[in-house]
């Protein structure tokens, strides 16, 4: 059995064969119209959501499976105070698949150690979001036709936003790929996901969008994550620190392909939509066929009794305490501490992320 929970779970071999299966849904979508017949997913969203949620669901359906699922924690027992791997537990009793949104970052891993289905991460507080990021994957290889020799620019809040840091992970596994990192410098990419990702890569960071505009072949547009903030007033300095215009395209590539995970709040104005550059929307509907290939990979694989590696409990320490407020081992007691030894030589949690 397998799970999503690190975008890194899916070699890049895997990421072009979900490509391919969800071009062949869009291609032949009457062929996967009852592929998950019988076959339920459980949509366990703690935190707000719109497309990834209805995505799912959607997907779902189109493959001719059930839901069934809560789309806030007050409606959950989690508001009896439920720890996340006794929900995993339950649900495992009653669906075949489940994906999870939770704000602490490593729930969904969490509820993949203790359940007995397969997990999808659908978004961990700041951490990641690796469906996201496979529907920013089909989106790139259908507007640019590669995932290599590409400039792109991600712009906003890269320090919480977790769409961000999946996709960095991802894109940094391809050939003379170039980011430039655009952000005020409050909200600069945490520096775990430079060290686990960017070390020997080209990559720059800066404060200004309009001078990194004419090399990029990718624009990817991010909200200012207020959620994640611990001050309103911080939030309300940093909220409109980029709003993408028209004007400030004047000097793009003629065939930029601009992104954006949606919501947007204002940092694309509406005039943008318009501009046959725009792929935001092309990028939210591609996320359902992505979502479909996923369910369909994860299904095919889940009554194989062998778990693929989540932790290598071998290479891990009990030994250090994860001190990050915003990771599931600080509200959930039962949940042990570990860290695990990365590529780079570091401990870090394996929940969170956060180094020793
Ligand atoms: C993103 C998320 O939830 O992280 N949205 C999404 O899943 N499409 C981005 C965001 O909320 O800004």
């Amino acid at each position: 059995m397998r799970n999503l929970i690190d975008i890194l779970d899916f070699s890049t071999k895997e990421i072009d064969e979900l490509v391919a299966v969800a071009k062949d849904i869009i291609a032949n979508p009457e062929k996967y119209r009852e592929k998950c017949r019988y076959k339920k997913l459980a949509t366990l969203f703690f935190e707000p959501s719109t497309r990834t949620r209805l995505s799912f669901e959607a997907a779902m359906m189109e493959l001719g499976g059930n839901v069934i699922g809560f789309s806030e924690a007050s409606s959950s027992s989690a508001a009896k105070g439920e720890s996340v791997a006794d929900t995993a537990m339950m649900i495992s009793a009653y669906a075949d698949i489940m994906a999870m949104r939770h704000p602490k970052e490593g729930a969904p891993l969490a509820a993949a150690l203790k359940g007995t289905i397969p997990v999808i991460n659908a978004g961990d507080g700041g951490h990641h979001h690796p469906t996201q990021t496979l529907t920013d994957l089909l989106t790139i290889n259908i507007e640019k036709g590669r995932f290599d020799n590409l400039t792109i620019g991600l712009c906003g809040d890269l320090k919480f936003g977790r769409t961000v840091h999946s996709l960095i992970a991802a894109m940094s596994r391809y050939e003379n790929v170039k980011f430039i990192l655009i952000s005020p410098e409050e909200l600069r990419l945490p520096e775990y996901v430079k060290e686990e990702y960017l070390v020997g890569k080209e990559f720059k960071e800066t404060t200004s969008l309009e001078e990194a505009m004419p090399e990029l072949d990718v624009l990817y547009m991010t909200r200012i994550q207020r959620e994640r903030f611990a001050s309103a007033q911080e939030y309300m300095r940093l909220k409109d620190s980029y709003i993408l215009t028209l004007d400030k395209l004047h000097d793009a590539k003629k065939d930029l392909c601009i992104m954006h995970p949606l919501p947007r709040v204002n940092e694309i104005s509406v005039d943008v939509d318009e501009d046959s550059r725009a792929c935001y929307f092309k990028q939210a509907k591609n996320g359902k066929y992505i979502r479909m290939a996923l369910i369909l990979n994860l299904l095919e694989d889940a009554d194989n009794p062998v778990e693929e590696g989540l932790v290598d409990f071998d290479k891990v320490r009990y030994d250090l305490v994860c001190e990050n407020p915003t990771c599931i081992t600080s509200t959930e007691q039962e949940i042990k501490h570990m860290f695990k030894l990365t590529d780079k030589g570091v401990w870090r949690c394996v929940y969170c992320e956060v180094k020793e």
